[in-house]
């Protein structure tokens, strides 16, 4: 097995143009400030930058409403200053991929302009039409409580369109071969602009049966194929990594069982349990949502986020759980969203607790996966909730403590910087954590660095090592004749536990802490004693630090052996 796929074992970075630094003067973020901040995600350490949506659009949906796939909103630059901006990665070794929004266009796009004019439109068949009023317009809604329906009626076109999002992003017909060639055109278009791939928006309603005599739409998985196999034919490494919040059962149907598919996909589920864990002190569901969304190809990744810039949707979580999580972090209703999820941001879910937050990101970071960061997270930034919807999460990059945080010298910013409260730009900007060697910026640069360190979480095969007690998740990765070990306590009191890392010979007895100087040497049965302290977190190698010495070049251990087991037999 190659042992460079990038993505395997990346950092990505998430950000909206908009939002993260203004050149011209006009209050809204450009791709020429964001060029200029390349070294800052440089010595953040990062290896790639997953760009939200920036084509031309009406912004009703903060860009997800496309009306131009083959160009920049003019508010953001030019095309010359992406290719500026690609350049600018290329030349630091990072990685670009964007947000690929094909499920829907914006109801202002040229093409359902057109649709909507007449039925004979070359582009009627482009989008997904009824005559009357379908008896399921009012199911399936993504926004319940904003979004009323998935009809809607157009005077112009004197027929109902389908949309499974607003009202303003009617679906496009991705049955239609004629839509499917523009979403290669498409992806050909970016990938000559120097982007290593895309984030697919929306992938399960994109490869969905359409339509008003649709009663269960039906996964046409075969399309990933074809997406796969022409991006591969264009650019060898660039890759899809696909939003989709399904349930474990499938995610061997989006990898595909050859791994033909989709390259990474972002674990919810995973998500969702952590959470859980990290309001309960109850790690066993997280572990048995590792263990379910554990079988994938060798080639594939999953993609481990903690919050986005949508709501921390829950639904995938029993009715219970749910509201331990909304009871420990979003108590209040103008902290929920959609009767699904949360809203805030990260650090005040966690009530600003340093110690919460190092042991959610240290839980990213060595969960079975690639880590994806969002903008401002490394600094805690805050939450504005007087911002409607999802915008609360979206406001501009807290830089400095210059007027509008350093992110404009310029206009009206599209969401109001925070200025207020213990999260205003005053108290937590980047500058200042820049000087402050125990800040959170600090903090996860050298937890970023040590990550890249310990390739066994992004190639190797994990083991949940059984613990009794429900606040401690340990697990140990194995990879090419190397062991890590990772240790996190859940709860708000110390523990003391005893564990065996279970590897044979001298090697299991010896646990060098990556991150500190205590290290764990077992007792005579080979049982290491550890206590450790309220959402303590520990990053051990097992057996020494003479472990590049030790690595072999090919996978010889019984993971790889265990992880084609898995694969047969999914689930
Ligand atoms: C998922 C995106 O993450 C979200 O922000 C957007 O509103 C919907 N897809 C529709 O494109």
């Amino acid at each position: 097995m190659i042992d460079d796929l990038w993505y395997k074992n990346g950092i990505i970075y998430c950000l909206s143009v908009g939002t993260y630094m203004d050149a011209d003067g006009d209050g809204i973020g450009d791709f020429k400030g964001l060029t200029r901040r390349l070294d800052y995600l440089h010595g953040l350490g990062i290896t790639a930058i997953w760009l939200m949506p920036f084509q031309p659009s009406p912004g009703k949906d903060d860009g997800y409403d496309v009306a131009d796939y083959y160009g920049v909103d003019p508010r953001y630059g030019t095309l010359g200053d992406f290719v500026e901006f690609t350049h600018g990665c290329k030349q630091r070794g990072i990685r670009v991929i964007i947000d690929l929004v094909v499920n829907h266009t914006s109801d202002q796009h040229p093409w359902f302009k057109d649709a909507r004019s007449s039925p004979d439109s070359l582009y009627r068949d482009w989008y997904v039409w009824a005559d009357k009023k379908p008896a399921n317009a009012d199911k399936g809604m993504v926004f319940p409580g904003v979004q009323k329906s998935t009809w809607s009626h157009d005077k112009e076109a004197r027929a109902w369109y389908f949309h499974r999002f607003y009202d303003f992003q009617p679906d496009l017909n991705t049955s239609n071969p004629l839509v499917q060639a523009e979403i290669l055109k498409i992806m050909g278009f970016w990938i000559q602009l120097g982007v290593s791939g895309f984030r697919m928006d929306a992938v399960p309603f994109v490869i969905a049966t359409k339509g008003a005599k649709v009663k269960k739409p039906v996964e046409q998985y075969d399309m990933l194929r074809m997406f796969r196999e022409f991006l591969q034919w264009r650019e060898g490494d660039a890759i899809i990594l696909a939003e989709a919040n399904v349930l474990p059962e499938s995610d061997l149907e989006y990898f595909g069982d050859d791994g033909d598919r989709v390259h990474m996909m972002f674990n919810f589920q995973v998500n969702q349990h952590l959470f859980y864990a990290l309001a309960s002190a109850d790690t066993r569901p997280l572990a048995k949502a590792l263990k379910a969304t554990k079988p994938r190809p060798a080639s594939a990744q999953w993609g481990l986020f903690l919050r986005n810039h949508d709501e921390l949707d829950l639904g995938r979580l029993t009715k219970p759980q749910r509201e331990a999580v909304f009871d420990a972090f979003g108590p209040d209703k103008s902290m929920q969203l959609y009767d699904r999820g949360i809203r805030r941001r990260l650090t005040p879910m966690l009530g600003g607790d340093r110690r919460r937050l190092e042991l959610a990101y240290s839980l990213m970071f060595t969960l079975p996966g690639t880590p994806v960061i969002r903008y401002g997270d490394e600094i805690g930034m805050g939450d504005n909730l007087q911002l409607p919807e999802r915008n609360c999460a979206r406001t501009p990059m807290q830089w400095s403590t210059e007027p509008q945080a350093g992110f404009t010298n310029g206009g009206k910013p599209p969401l109001p910087v925070i200025s207020d409260g213990p999260y205003g730009y005053d108290h937590v900007n980047a500058a200042k954590q820049r000087r402050d060697p125990e800040s959170m910026l600090n903090w996860t640069e050298r937890i970023i660095r040590m990550r890249k360190e310990v390739p066994e979480v992004g190639w190797g095969d994990f083991q949940v090592i059984a613990i009794k007690d429900p606040a401690i998740l340990i697990l140990r990765y194995d990879w090419r004749n190397n062991s890590v070990l990772f240790v996190h306590n859940l709860d708000e009191k110390p523990r003391e536990i005893a564990f065996s890392a279970g590897v044979e010979g001298e090697a299991g007895k010896l646990l060098i802490n990556l991150l500190a100087e205590d290290h764990s040497h077992a007792d005579a049965r080979g049982r290491h004693t550890l206590v450790i302290e309220p959402y303590g977190y520990r990053w051990y190698r097992v057996g020494g630090l003479d472990y590049l010495l030790r690595r072999s070049d090919i996978d010889t251990d019984a993971g790889t052996a265990k992880r084609k087991r898995n694969k047969a037999h999914p689930g």
